[in-house]
């Protein structure tokens, strides 16, 4: 059955960088597809917004097999951005997430700096993108992602080209891959980000013992789910506390808690990332549970959250 968030008369909607979400909640990309896998399950038009699979120009076919692995409380993937490219965003993806009615976040990858521009470029025509979210943070490509995501003056050059390409809100999307997250994030602001994103995944491995080979055939790969909310917590509070543009947390969210401690941290919206993979409903649950607190602690507009945390 389809899932829709429960009615209540708490003030939901969030403003990020410029986007009008009606509520916090959106989807960690990669994640969630375009939306439409989930459609049994949720009314994707309900939540704040959807946040599509990383676009690159041309298709990617991602790298070889295996390239999951389960882990305590989480899991490592090395997918390096499997998508079908731009135009398949445009024609299949984009008019279904239109038709639904669905606030769409686009997240945009890139080999190189052009790519980046260049998938922006081709996305720009289209009427139906509420902001793009560019990921310079990914662990599993060689060339683009945390290459550059891990490098201040690389970040400020890649996201002032980007900035250029387009007035729709710019979202950033960090690495937790550094030594300093505030140095990458205030890079990325001074480059034009509307607004940031964070965490991508940590780099880690797992190993067979038995066999005595790595579980990954990129040997390495990208940690997310529970294990990593701590270190997205933390990092969260750490930029919302350098920078001064809103916030998307992320970082093995999985309940409506989970989501209001990203807030009291500095988040100004959230996203549910590997949660969905063991429970399709989870972006509800969410929204539901920040409902449950908001009207449990007497809050009547999310907004009061934001930041909210006492030390
Ligand atoms: C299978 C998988 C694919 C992902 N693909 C992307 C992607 O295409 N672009 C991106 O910016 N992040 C991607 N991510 C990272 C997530 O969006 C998110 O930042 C990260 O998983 C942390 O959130 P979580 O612990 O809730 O999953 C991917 C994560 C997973 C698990």
């Amino acid at each position: 059955m389809m899932r829709k968030p429960r009615e209540t008369s708490v003030q939901l909607g969030v403003n990020l960088g410029g986007l009008a979400m009606a509520n916090p909640v959106t989807t960690a990309s990669g994640t969630f597809a375009a939306g439409r896998e989930y459609s049994d399950f949720v009314d994707v038009s309900s939540l704040g917004a959807v946040t599509t699979k990383g676009v690159s120009l041309n298709g990617w076919e991602g790298n070889a097999s295996p390239r999951i692995a389960e882990t305590p409380c989480g899991m490592l993937n090395s997918i390096g951005l499997q998508n079908p490219g731009v135009r398949h965003l445009l024609d299949v993806d984009i008019p279904w997430l239109a038709q639904v009615g669905a606030t769409t976040i686009v997240n945009v990858s890139g080999h190189s700096f052009e790519e980046y521009v260049q998938v922006i470029e081709a996305l720009e025509q289209t009427e139906h993108i509420g902001a793009y979210e560019v990921n310079i943070s990914c662990p599993n490509v060689d060339a683009g992602g945390m290459t550059i995501g891990c490098d201040a003056h690389s970040v400020e050059e890649v996201v002032g080209l980007c900035r250029a390409a387009t007035t729709r809100p710019l979202i950033v999307k960090l690495t937790p891959n550094v030594t300093d997250i505030t140095e990458i994030a205030r890079a990325a602001v001074s480059g034009g980000a509307d607004a940031l994103s964070l965490i991508n995944t940590l780099l880690g491995m797992a190993i067979d013992a038995r066999k005595r080979t790595p579980q990954l055939a990129r040997i390495v790969g990208g940690l997310s789910g529970p294990a990593v909310k701590p270190v997205a917590l933390r990092m969260v509070w750490q930029v919302h506390n350098a920078v001064d543009v809103p916030l998307l947390g992320m970082g093995g969210i999985a309940s409506g808690l989970d989501a209001i401690e990203f807030m009291l941290a500095g988040a100004t919206a959230v996203a549910v990332g590997t949660a969905n993979f063991t429970n399709p409903t989870a972006t509800i649950d969410v929204l539901d549970g920040i409902i449950d607190y908001c009207e449990t602690e007497g809050v009547h507009d999310v907004n009061e959250l934001i930041g909210g945390l006492v030390c």
